[in-house]
């Protein structure tokens, strides 16, 4: 099927290279030359495990293009997959999302696409979407676009860091949709992932025991909400955790043994139940306060996810008190943060707890040390001025440090030689934002080791 994809983001660029090594005929298109040009000589634009083998496994299947008309050329399927960062009111800025739209009705011309919408929108977009593709085809062609298109929905679920493994082997594909012809197409363009009838590739290997996808088909407004009810839910899963660990530190609980007695009821599920330093990245906070803003709009109120919203971002500041607490006055001190990205696997620094937590430590009066294994470059080029000081290895983080912060979970900071590193230090004070290091193997080596919620 051809196929062509509009922004070249996380999700676009998994979307086009996987839907390209499933066998169709994939175009990806985006404004940026650079990312574009990037990409047409086989190198990545972002960081993500696996998406540089899949980019060179399908470099012949799939091709790169800034020229919108070229892109569109005959496709059958036409992914909008362009980003919608949140504006300061908590809506979501769809400004790209209208000029993708003005560009598929202006080329609109004697085939039919289905118009497809991966970019996280308020509920209610898709009509949206419909009539500006509808008033541009209007506005270029001096007619209306009778029967030309239809729009569907198909949220995406992948997540950083997994994005590669999450498209070829989802937990369910969701299309929405009120046109049944389109909803077909997408059936179709779908079959050999919900049949799992790819050979997998040696770098993102199929789980044991994988089989058939799920295909949930749903109405337009539906598959739109049903993306933000699951972000929110698992944000919600999150913040109840992070509750919990509150109250299991005051009577001497340990969050983790709680949340495994609690995950494993199978109602209730093991996964996005780690108490520590709360959500971060470009998804839970935009959507949860999309899903309020929204709520608030159409007259009623989304009170568990608003206080989900509030009891996550009090974890940074509790995590600045817990350090301030074992060092007792900030000014002066060096602290060591560990991991900068939002979380780990990824070079992604949006709405990062440890950025947040640097800054409010320099608004403080310390001295900030960071470092991260993947994520450095980005934050240097990012936040060159802010004051921290970025530590081109893990160990430069302990040097003369009052204490260190472990912000994100990257496997390597588990096995750190902890004798030298506490040498380093000035005092050996290690606060695990992630509930991650071995407490006994720290206290051993002297720490005093500091958790959330245990
Ligand atoms: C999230 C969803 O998991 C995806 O299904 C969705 O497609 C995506 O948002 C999106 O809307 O595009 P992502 O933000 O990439 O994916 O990352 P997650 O793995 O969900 O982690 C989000 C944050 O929650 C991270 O900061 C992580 O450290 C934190 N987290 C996760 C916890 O604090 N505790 C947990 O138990 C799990």
């Amino acid at each position: 099927m051809k196929v062509c994809v509009i922004g070249t983001g996380y999700v676009g660029l998994t979307t086009g290279l996987c839907l390209a090594y499933v066998g169709h005929d994939v175009c990806c298109f985006d404004v940026d030359t650079d990312k574009i040009d990037s990409l047409r000589h086989g190198r990545p634009t972002i960081y993500e495990p696996g998406i540089r083998e899949m980019l060179a496994t399908v470099f012949d299947r799939v091709r790169f293009t800034e020229n919108a008309s070229e892109a569109l050329h005959e496709a059958q399927v036409v992914f909008i997959t362009v980003g919608t960062p949140p504006l300061p009111d908590g809506n979501p800025d769809l400004r790209y999302l209208r000029e993708a739209g003005e560009q598929i009705g202006r080329r609109l011309n004697g085939y039919t696409p289905v118009v497809v919408n991966k970019s996280t929108v308020p509920v209610g977009s898709g009509n949206w979407i419909e009539s500006i593709v509808r008033d541009s085809y209007q506005a270029h062609h001096g007619r209306s676009p009778q029967g030309n298109f239809s729009v569907a929905s198909n949220p995406e679920f992948l997540r950083e860091g997994s994005a590669i493994h999450d498209s070829l082997y989802p937990d369910r594909i969701v299309i929405g949709g009120d046109d049944g012809c389109a909803l077909h197409v997408l059936e179709d363009l779908y079959r050999p992932i919900t049949e799992q009838s790819f050979p997998s590739p040696a770098f993102a290997p199929r789980p044991e025991g994988f089989g058939a996808v799920a295909l949930v088909t749903a109405d337009l407004t539906s598959a739109e909400l049903i993306k933000y009810a699951a972000n929110s839910f698992l944000s919600i899963k999150i913040s109840f955790a992070n509750e919990i660990g509150h109250l299991a530190e005051r009577v001497g609980a340990n969050i983790k043994q709680v949340m495994l007695g609690v995950g494993l009821d199978a109602r209730i599920g093991p996964r996005f139940l780690q108490a520590g330093l709360g959500w971060g990245g470009s998804c839970f906070g935009k959507d949860a306060a999309a899903l309020v803003a929204t709520a608030r709009e159409y007259g009623t109120c989304m009170r568990i996810v608003q206080a989900a919203h509030d009891v996550n971002y009090n974890q940074r500041a509790l995590a600045v008190d817990k350090l301030q607490g074992a060092v007792k006055i900030l000014k002066g001190r060096t602290i060591g943060i560990l991991g900068l990205a939002f979380k780990p696997n990824t070079d992604d620094l949006r709405d990062s707890p440890a950025l947040e937590i640097a800054q409010r430590l320099l608004d403080r009066g310390a001295k900030v040390r960071a470092h991260d294994p993947i994520a450095l470059c980005n934050a240097q080029r990012l936040h060159a001025e802010g004051g921290i000081a970025f530590c081109p290895t893990a160990e430069a983080v302990f040097e003369d440090a009052d204490a260190v912060l472990l912000a994100t979970e990257w496997q390597e900071y588990a096995d750190l030689r902890w004798h030298e590193l506490g040498n380093a230090m000035r005092s050996r004070i290690i606060v695990d934002g992630r509930n991650f290091l071995d407490r006994k193997l720290l206290t051993d080596h002297g720490f005093q080791y500091i958790g959330l919620g245990v």
